[in-house]
């Protein structure tokens, strides 16, 4: 037989562009250092947290304590760093504290001293930023009502419609959702782009609600609005048909360019529905594999919680960063 140095050369080539990978993600991601982006990360997690508790089907009085807290310190850190507040990031969590504190305005504070506490930290803290508040430029945080008669005309309207209407929804009635339907938008959304064409991604669609909820709990990302969800899709790429390995991530690209046009596709068939990350360890990865007997093969991106929306509801605001903070033109 013919020796090849063949196989060697590709997992070579291979452990170097997970090196080279690897090696970026350390010089850049905010695990490792504070940089003002990282923190503005960091901020936004922490802020979006409670912009969801504000649009939960039933808001939940003094939630998130322990988290606002953490937020608090984190922007006074910021702050004290010298880095910019003057940016969508930073003002939005301004106003999302002080919607949380406008929340409690005629509740009396239960007789907690970890609550007083908090009230008082928010409250020298939005002193402190009072100028934030009122010099905010048309920026916006907190929550935000949605009528299902309106979102559902613009849903079916021109694209820029569409966009504009689309909200992550955390807010579901009791209805099983149409497996016809589901097909339909996932049909729909067979039409998005991918490398080659060469349509990687698999989604599993799990009705049986005992399935959802487990899967949901290892997940462990839902808490205040999985009661009602009655559809779960998972999106996976096919490992399979990816080709060289310079292919590495290209896997994930595709799934997350189909999740997207899944979300419009629910959307055009009146669903609401809420992507869910899938950013866990190999443990929770092969709980979830095993749950739902995903194919090995079949790389898991996302999931997606939907169902059918009730006829006035919250979304959280979700503020975006302003168009020259993200395009550069060369
Ligand atoms: C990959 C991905 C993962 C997400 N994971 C979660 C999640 O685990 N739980 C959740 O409530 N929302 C999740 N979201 C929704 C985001 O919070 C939401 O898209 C963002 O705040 C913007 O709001 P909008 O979708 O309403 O415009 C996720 C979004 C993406 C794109």
């Amino acid at each position: 037989m013919k020796f090849s140095m063949k196989p060697y050369r590709r997992y070579k080539e291979s452990a170097k562009l997970w090196l080279y990978f690897f090696v970026r993600f350390t010089k850049h991601s905010n695990a490792f250092q504070k940089t003002e982006m990282g923190m503005l990360a960091g901020i936004s997690t922490k802020f979006h947290i409670v912009e969801k508790g504000l649009a939960m089907p039933k808001v939940r009085y003094f939630f998130g304590a322990e988290n606002i807290l953490k937020l608090i310190d984190e922007m006074l850190e910021y702050d004290s760093l010298g880095f910019n507040k003057l940016n969508t990031q930073y003002v939005s969590a301004v106003i999302v504290l002080s919607r949380y504190k406008d929340l409690h305005l005629d509740r009396p504070l239960p007789d907690d001293g970890k609550i007083k506490g908090l009230f008082e930290k928010i409250d020298s803290f939005l002193v402190r930023n009072t100028a934030l508040l009122t010099g905010n430029d048309g920026v916006g945080g907190g929550s935000k009502q949605v009528f299902l008669k309106e979102y559902t005309e613009q849903s079916r309207g021109d694209f820029a419609a569409i966009c504009h209407a689309r909200s992550t929804i955390r807010n579901f009635i009791d209805k099983e959702v149409d497996s016809e339907v589901v097909k339909r938008a996932v049909k729909l959304a067979q039409r998005c782009p991918s490398t080659c064409n060469r349509q990687t991604p698999r989604i599993y669609h799990i009705k049986d609600k005992q399935l959802i909820d487990k899967a949901l709990t290892i997940h462990n990302g839902t808490r205040g609005f999985n009661e009602n969800i009655s559809c779960l899709l998972v999106v996976c790429g096919d490992l399979r048909a990816t080709q060289g390995i310079k292919d590495l991530n290209q896997v994930y690209v595709d799934s997350g360019i189909f999740a997207m046009n899944l979300l419009y596709s629910l959307q055009y068939n009146g669903l609401g529905a809420c992507i869910l990350h899938w950013a866990v360890s190999t443990k929770v990865d092969k709980k979830l594999r095993k749950l739902l007997s995903i194919k090995d093969a079949h790389n898991v991106s996302c999931m997606i919680g939907v169902g059918y929306m009730p006829d006035e509801f919250n979304v959280a605001y979700s503020e975006r960063l302003s168009v020259d903070d993200i395009l550069t033109t060369r």
